[in-house]
């Protein structure tokens, strides 16, 4: 399987930090009502970000981190292998939303920024199986991201961080290239003290757009009832 992340792995971290500032308490809050005694599980975990939320959230329980990229993965790794109490308690797991081989039951689930990566048959599909192993009452977090429809979406910078004297750079732009899908286009680039681009990369991948009305319907099929919060975190439990 080719690594959809081989790119932008380099960049991917860094730059989803910020962003991460700002989920961790509207994340932490849709955490709420985790069950302790059952395994916590993040998917598409990235390089751990929204792991180390789960982790603070829902102390002393074990975590499986799920990652498919190989590159996002040696991050994710490393990242957890560097935390003591993380060490201990996250399990890393190479593998897809729908191939893992998953634990029989969860105690919370989280599977931020990634659920357009899955067609909508392997959302249905991915959401029955979580639903079927969810605990009573336990959450599964996910988002919505933009855009709700296949349009185009002009090219913006998203962040710059500083690291030493360089500058690293992401945006992107999208464009439709299907139904229901649209194709982002990256651009990530190292900037010299002066602004000179030092270098410049670019990664494109298919985006499965996903309106809260179809998330929230596929939730419902699969036995779950969603809600969507603050910067469109959706909580979803077991319907009772
Ligand atoms: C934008 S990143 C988000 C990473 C992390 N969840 C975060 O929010 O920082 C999308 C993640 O989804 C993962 N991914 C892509 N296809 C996947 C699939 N079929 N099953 C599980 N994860 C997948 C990618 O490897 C990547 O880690």
């Amino acid at each position: 399987m080719s690594d959809e992340y081989a790119i932008s792995g380099e960049y991917l971290h860094l730059l989803s930090e910020p962003a991460w500032q700002a989920l961790r308490t509207p994340v932490t809050k849709a955490l709420g009502g985790a069950v302790g005694e059952a395994t916590l599980l993040d998917v598409g975990a990235g390089t751990g970000l929204g792991t180390e939320v789960l982790a603070a959230a829902v102390p002393d329980t074990d975590v499986v981190a799920v990652e498919p990229s190989p590159v996002l993965r040696a991050v994710l790794l490393s990242r957890m292998a560097a935390q003591p109490d993380l060490r201990q308690r996250v399990t890393v797991v190479a593998a897809d939303a729908l191939g893992a081989d998953l634990p029989a039951r969860l105690g919370a689930v989280l599977a931020m920024n990634m659920i357009g990566h899955l067609d909508p048959d392997g959302r249905r599909t991915f959401l029955r199986r979580i639903a079927e192993r969810l605990a009573p009452g336990a959450p599964l977090v996910l988002n919505l991201q933009p855009p709700a429809e296949p349009t185009p979406v002009p090219f913006s910078v998203f962040g710059t961080v500083p690291v030493g004297r360089h500058t690293y750079e992401g945006g992107g732009s999208a464009e439709p290239s299907g139904p229901d899908t649209v194709t982002w286009r990256m651009r990530y680039r190292v900037l010299d003290a002066d602004g000179t681009v030092l270098h410049e990369d670019h990664a494109d991948y298919r985006w499965h757009v996903t309106p809260a009305e179809v998330l929230l319907a596929d939730l419902a099929e699969a036995g779950l009832t969603g809600e969507v919060g603050p910067l469109d975190v959706v909580r979803a439990v077991r319907r009772s």
